[in-house]
């Protein structure tokens, strides 16, 4: 059987680091991109290596040129051809519009939108070498129905969904392009108790998401949807559709 392979960006923690794990359960060998949280993909690469299963550690900095180019080279220096490419990490901030200046803004978008754009593209050669291949954005729900005070975020997110749908139609009918948009799926850690439950309390499932809720979703689309290109599934629990 051919090796397939699989490139997830911020796999060293949360969302990321359970997205390599589903993959490399359904048999793709992992290139766990991290930039300070070496030590979780570490962890899962000698987790997977118990059941024969492989993954590769790549460290670099996405919210520069540099970096970018060197998760790029690094991924070619691995893989032949490119069949998953996972575009996972990402920031997130609190900002009132006022305060965000010129410098946070460029990080955000450069983290968020400009690093998927360019990393895909600098990948279009493995991609294309690849009989099946597939991007996933991490988008958020967000990126459709803005958050107050995240004005930079939600710009970053609505970037990446459009990216979705523009390389859907532009790199069809050989590479599947699709999003999934979580919505509250492990808060962030600084979120308070009462903070918590003002989110659950708008959530129809009373419930926040687990990493694997999303992982499965990022897994489906890659491996069980031939047929699907240009969606976003929101992974929410009903967030997104009630008032
Ligand atoms: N959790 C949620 O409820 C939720 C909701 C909506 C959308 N999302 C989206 O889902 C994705 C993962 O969420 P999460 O909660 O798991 O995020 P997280 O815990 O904040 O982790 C962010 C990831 O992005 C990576 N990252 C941050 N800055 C980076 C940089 N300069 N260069 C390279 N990598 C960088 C981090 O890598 P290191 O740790 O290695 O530094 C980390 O793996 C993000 O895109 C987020 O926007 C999450």
């Amino acid at each position: 059987m051919t090796q397939k392979w699989a490139l997830v960006t911020g796999a060293g923690k949360r969302l990321g680091l359970e997205t390599a794990r589903a993959l490399a359960r359904r048999g793709y060998t992992i290139i766990a991109h991290v930039n300070g949280s070496r030590a979780g993909a570490e962890a899962l690469k000698h987790e997977l290596a118990a059941d024969a299963l492989a993954l590769h550690v790549v460290a670099s900095d996405l919210s520069t040129e540099p970096g970018q180019d060197a998760l790029v080279a690094a991924t070619k220096a691995l893989a032949p051809a490119l069949d998953a490419l996972v575009h996972n990490a990402g920031i997130f901030e609190r900002a009132p519009f006022e305060t965000i200046d010129r410098a946070a803004y460029a990080r955000m978008q450069a983290i968020n939108a400009e690093a998927p754009f360019f990393v895909t593209q600098g990948l279009l050669p493995l991609l294309r070498a690849s009989h099946s291949p597939c991007i996933v954005h991490i988008t958020d729900i967000a990126a459709e129905r803005p958050i107050a005070a995240y004005a930079h975020y939600t710009v970053s997110k609505a970037a990446l969904l459009m990216l979705t749908r523009a390389l859907a139609v532009e790199l069809a009918p050989h590479i599947r392009v699709n999003a999934v948009a979580p919505g509250t799926v492990l808060f962030p850690e600084d979120f308070d108790a009462e903070t918590r439950a003002r989110f659950l309390a708008r959530i129809p499932l009373r419930r926040e998401g687990s990493a694997s809720d999303v992982a499965s979703a990022v897994a489906y689309l890659v491996a069980d949807a031939p047929f699907v290109t240009g969606q976003v599934i929101a992974v929410d629990g009903g967030r997104s559709i009630a008032l």
